[in-house]
């Protein structure tokens, strides 16, 4: 895998469940299009399963990375409708989305869970976005620290600091996802905090520092420019407004420290 960079600013669109192969070639075709030379932003699609290789073909060369938004934790075997992530890199996977609330909540997927699908991703050459954040239920109950700090320690607990560095995380609050309800620039920013200092109490000192830390949830091209002000945020994972090539294409424009 080439070397990855300390704290990278980052931007990786969601697709979920969302287009057709010939539809997911033609958004990754026209993002390309809009390339401007001296990025200082890393860009990583991550469409369904069944455009991978669609959007792979179209983002060739151009230095946006492709990812996948799962991976089962077995190399291979008898698991009906799973992917393995052997599979993934074989398309040219760069990263792969393990523990998406979306997973943990709708499929029930659990903190040991996303540990195996961590190991399984860096098997493999992949690089996890690991997605963590509480519920509104959990946020109201005072209970954010605590579930980040048990989701963080659930995924990296026992892995080894080289391990740990080749990971990205995102802070998704369940609330914002979807809702149009995008967290305060503070809230984002107290969150990384808990998850960078996490990182450095479960895996190694100072790590924290070396991990980028993206914000998802509700992110638009009109919110992300703030976001994107505080140090704390190295990027963001976009849903909703990474299915249009221009909305995605401003917040871009945004972590790059344009307008
Ligand atoms: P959203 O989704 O931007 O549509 O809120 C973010 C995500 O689920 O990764």
């Amino acid at each position: 895998m080439e070397k990855w960079p300390r704290r990278p600013r980052l931007v990786a669109g969601n697709w979920k469940m969302h287009g057709t192969p010939g539809e997911g070639a033609s958004l990754a075709g026209q993002l390309a299009s809009m390339l401007q030379p001296g990025r200082r932003a890393e860009i990583a699609l991550c469409p369904p399963f069944t455009s991978l290789a669609h959007v792979a073909a179209r983002i060739e060369r151009t230095g946006i990375h492709l990812g996948a938004q799962n991976l089962h934790a077995e190399p291979k075997g008898a698991y009906t409708g799973e992917i393995a992530g052997s599979m993934l890199a074989s398309l040219g996977c760069r990263f792969v989305i393990v523990g998406h609330s979306e997973r943990r909540h709708g499929m029930g997927e659990t903190d040991a869970d996303v540990a195996k699908k961590l190991h399984a991703a860096q098997r493999h050459g992949l690089t996890p976005i690991v997605c963590v954040g509480e519920t509104l239920a959990e946020r109201e109950a005072g209970q954010m620290a605590e579930v980040l700090v048990r989701q963080v320690r659930g995924a990296y607990d026992g892995l080894e600091p080289g391990a740990a560095r080749a990971t990205v995380v995102a802070y998704e609050p369940v609330w914002a996802i979807g809702t149009g309800k995008v967290a305060t620039v503070d809230q984002a920013s107290e969150a990384h905090a808990i998850v960078r200092e996490t990182l450095g109490r479960v895996t190694s000192r100072g790590l924290g520092a070396d991990v980028a830390i993206l914000y998802g949830g509700s992110v638009k091209a009109d919110n992300a420019a703030e976001l994107f002000a505080s140090n704390e945020i190295d990027g963001a994972l976009v849903g909703g407004a990474s299915l249009e090539a221009s909305s995605f294409w401003r917040i871009i424009v945004a972590a790059e420290g344009g307008a």
